[in-house]
């Protein structure tokens, strides 16, 4: 819109003002662009708004933007002409070229000193290769993980911003202001340099996987194993909202359960089990496999959305392979008892390997990540927002330096009281022939990361056996032979010569 309907509505669009007003930039008028330039009017700053497609741009400021302090512009050149030096400019568009291409664009009409934002759910490396890359020309890039759908952006989103660090103390008054709240701490925090911010991102994303996974297979071993109504399973979820589960994605699945279509019957029931993926959490387990983190948790939760998604192979698979129809003898009261600390137990198991991750990649990239802080940008207004949450934050601000989430007070007490029932639950699963590969592998993890001596000293054996590829030996049965630290190869069929051991690099 333009010319005299423009200001027959009070709107500020066209030609660039010789006084730039916009304190704050956004490219992008998806509903979640919509949506945070909407929140950041509402705090009190000036936003300017484009879209690669502009017609967006008019009719959102004739509509959601009309009477906020909402600025249009139809080309990036204006864009840019109406923000104030140094500019800030957010661009929320789909992750991967697009981000490039805008930031080209950006380029021949912004001054040293600038600040280009990319909210989009980036894979870190870009914005690894981004910060360096404008750095270069003195831009300041940060790249930030936005997280809390529509409603987030609107109303509070978590916010993770990382790059160069430089640019922290000019978008700190935004970002904080638009973030979620949480006992009146902003859910926003500096993560760290370069693609830190899209890094504990991923991660989130991961968790939230794992999350939805294990929420998932509550659902089924509840209507399965136990045969209850989507009446009776709602209420279960709401019962847990108000205890140690207390989180967004059990409040909407209590929701989504007693969602009825127009039949009467429970529309998720109608839906197709396919699960659908972008990536994220795809990349978190990728991570950990390169760092050599047993993040098992969320991959499994990756791997059944994968097997979720061959369905027509599954219903071939469905004729021909039988198993164990479930038969539940005991007490239902108990075992949901049960089934919650089950859940309980593997969600922290979940984000103790997520915390790993984190710990390790730091330590990798050089990145300085703060946990007590990470924990509190998850605290609110993110997709796994949690009371637990709050749990995580005491304890990394009791000890910023905790090495694992299980050796803090309150989890391993927590951990260890909710082992009993959490193994019932599995055995019953497996049973069942009902699958519960997240809260299998948690529960498989945790004894193996408690576990001082593991098989894999026969492992190791085989490797050197079939390919001498050495072993070290445990350092009470050093002696001049096997020598500590050292690697040492055994011919193990003495086929070529004696029995023997070789030693390589002590
Ligand atoms: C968030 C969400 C958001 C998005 C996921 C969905 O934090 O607000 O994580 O980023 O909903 O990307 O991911 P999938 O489509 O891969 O499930």
């Amino acid at each position: 819109m333009s010319g005299p309907v423009a200001r027959l509505a009070g709107l500020k669009v066209g030609p660039a003002q010789s006084e730039p007003s916009g304190d704050f930039g956004l490219i992008g008028l998806a509903v979640m662009g919509q949506n945070l330039i909407l929140n950041a009017a509402d705090h009190g700053f000036t936003v300017v708004a484009f879209n690669r497609t502009v017609s967006k741009v008019d009719r959102f400021l004739e509509n959601e933007a009309k009477g906020k302090s909402v600025v249009g512009a139809h080309s990036i050149e204006e864009f840019c002409a109406k923000l104030k030096k140094p500019r800030r400019m957010m661009l929320l568009v789909m992750a991967g070229p697009a981000v490039d291409d805008f930031i080209e664009k950006l380029l021949p009409h912004i001054d040293a000193g600038d600040i280009i934002i990319d909210g989009g759910n980036s894979h870190y490396p870009d914005s690894n290769r981004r910060t360096k890359y404008l750095a270069e020309k003195g831009i300041r890039f940060v790249g930030t993980g936005v997280s809390g759908g529509e409603e987030g952006a609107r109303y509070g989103p978590s916010l993770m911003p990382g790059g160069n660090e430089e640019a922290w103390p000019y978008i700190k008054d935004i970002f904080q202001s638009i973030a979620a709240k949480s006992d009146g701490e902003p859910c926003c925090d500096w993560v760290g340099d370069e693609g830190a911010g899209h890094y504990v991102k991923m991660v989130h994303n991961g968790i939230e996987y794992g999350d939805m996974q294990l929420i998932c297979e509550a659902y089924d071993i509840m209507k399965r194993g136990l045969g209850m109504s989507y009446a009776e399973m709602g209420d279960v979820f709401a019962e847990w909202n108000k205890g140690v589960l207390d989180s967004f994605l059990i409040e909407i699945t209590r929701d989504v359960l007693r969602f009825n279509d127009d039949d009467g019957k429970p529309l998720v029931e109608k839906i197709l089990d396919a699960a659908g993926q972008k990536g994220t959490g795809k990349w978190t387990a990728i991570n950990a496999l390169d760092l050599g983190m047993p993040v098992t948790l969320i991959g499994e939760a990756v791997f059944a959305r994968c097997l979720s998604s061959i369905k027509d192979e599954r219903t071939r698979a469905s004729k021909l392979l039988s198993g164990p129809t479930p038969k539940f003898t005991g007490d239902k009261a108990t075992f949901l008892k049960n089934l919650e600390q089950g859940l309980y137990a593997s969600k922290i198991i979940s984000y103790a390997q997520g915390f790993m991750l984190m710990q390790t990649a730091a330590k990798q990239y050089g990145w300085k990540l703060n946990k007590p802080s990470i924990a509190l940008m998850w605290r609110g207004g993110c997709i796994i927002r949690s009371v637990f949450l709050k749990d995580i934050t005491s304890a990394y601000r009791q000890n910023p330096d905790l090495e694992n989430l299980l050796f803090n007070d309150f989890f391993n007490k927590a951990i260890h009281t909710a082992q009993p029932g959490w193994r019932d639950v599995i055995a019953f699963a497996v049973q069942s022939g009902i699958p519960m590969p997240a809260f299998s592998t948690a529960l498989a993890f945790f004894d193996g990361y408690r576990t001082k001596d593991l098989p894999a000293n026969l492992l190791q054996a085989q490797r050197d056996y079939f390919g001498a590829h050495t072993f070290q030996i445990k350092p009470e049965y050093a002696n001049d032979k096997f020598k500590v630290g050292a690697y040492t190869h055994v011919n193990w069929t003495g086929r070529g010569g004696n029995v023997s051991a070789s030693t390589y690099n002590a």
